[in-house]
């Protein structure tokens, strides 16, 4: 399998499977003498943990970093930070059923033709549980880009969706309920969609905003690595994800330019944001802002028809611990993926003007 790294100088390489001992990663390139406060990681990490609330999987697990290296009396030594986070909670008894077959929808079939031998158990290496390595890489990424400010939050589960913009928001009331939108009425609204959904063995999609504030004007290698290009890779390269837009996204196709255009104020500060802090891949200095969607993700508690191994169909029942709504726990994804891709772009804008 190729390709188990991010990034092109602030690098994140992860490892491990869903029900293996461990997962972890190693961090190439975080520069030395970054003050890191562990327990910001474990706040991420519990974010993200499965078996955190009745609208998620499950699945218990304690996920507690260990750093085997690169730290040194609360600050990086510019030495690969490596770590690990341990699988308890396995259940591998739960995925006997997908063993010949594959789950609809899932990577079950593509990693058996790619690879010809798969762990089943718990989706092995295309489970989710893979981005606990992402989350811990974006926790130490969030603390080198400081001021740079990231928060995302949950805007749309299913059809619920709030329709005002994050700038009449104020988006950090997100972490005060189990869904993590930040308006109280809407997130009871969702959080009672997805229990009738759980209930009925089915699962649902929604999307997740991210707001980066406090950027400064520059960031972005204008060819091939412009910052919406790499944001959209990170984004995209999240499980489930179907969709990214930044700035008007897929709205401002149905604008005239005299109304997408974002006016300057004389201190080069715009009057609009359409752009999303973002123009010829360069950030200007205002808000980046971008949506990412989920898919409802495949497994359903449910009967289904398979494809079994043999190539005949099958009638299954879907069984295990599963997510009936992952963007609750994917927004410490998405904020972390980010992150990552904020603190490679600082060590790369070292060829701007002195
Ligand atoms: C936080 C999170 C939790 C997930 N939990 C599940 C799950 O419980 N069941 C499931 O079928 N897929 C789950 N997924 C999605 C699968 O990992 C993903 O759909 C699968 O690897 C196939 O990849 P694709 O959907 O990107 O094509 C989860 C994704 C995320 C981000």
């Amino acid at each position: 399998m190729a390709s188990n790294s991010f990034g092109s100088i602030f690098k994140l390489t992860s490892y491990g499977e869903s029900h293996g001992l461990a997962l972890g990663g190693i961090i190439d390139g975080c520069p030395a003498g970054v003050p890191i406060d562990e327990s910001l990681v474990q706040i991420d990490l519990d974010r993200r943990k499965p078996g955190q609330s009745k609208i998620t999987t499950q699945r218990k697990e304690a996920d507690k970093v260990v750093f085997h290296s690169g730290i040194f009396e609360g600050k990086t030594t510019g030495t690969p930070i490596g770590f690990s986070i341990e699988n308890t909670n396995q259940r591998s008894n739960d995925y006997s059923h997908i063993k010949d077959s594959y789950r609809p929808s899932h990577a079950d079939f593509v990693y058996d033709k790619k690879y010809g031998v798969r762990d089943y158990r718990g989706g092995g290496r295309s489970s989710a549980r893979e981005t606990v390595a992402r989350v811990v890489a974006g926790s130490i990424a969030k603390q080198f880009i400081a001021p740079i400010h990231i928060q995302a939050y949950v805007n749309q589960v299913g059809t619920l969706r709030l329709d005002q913009p994050y700038t009449t928001l104020d988006i950090t009331q997100g972490e005060e309920n189990i869904v993590r939108c930040p308006d109280p009425i809407m997130a009871e609204k969702m959080i009672n969609y997805i229990s009738e959904i759980k209930k009925k063995g089915d699962t649902v999609g929604g999307v997740i905003r991210c707001v980066v504030k406090h950027v400064p004007v520059g960031l972005g290698e204008p060819v091939f690595q412009k910052l919406h290009a790499n944001l959209g890779a990170a984004m995209l390269s999240i499980n489930a994800v179907k969709a990214f837009a930044y700035g008007s996204g897929f709205e401002g196709a149905a604008m005239f330019g005299s109304e997408h255009n974002d006016y300057f104020n004389a201190d080069g500060t715009t009057k609009t944001n359409y752009s999303g802090g973002i123009q010829g891949g360069i950030s200007n200095g205002m808000d980046i802002y971008f949506d990412v969607a989920f898919k409802p993700v495949a497994t359903i508690l449910q009967p289904y028809e398979s494809l079994t191994t043999e190539g005949t169909l099958e009638e299954t029942h879907g069984k295990g611990r599963h997510d009936p709504c992952v963007v609750p726990r994917a927004v410490p994804i998405v904020e972390a993926m980010a992150a990552l891709v904020f603190a490679d772009h600082l060590l790369m804008n070292r060829n701007t003007k002195i």
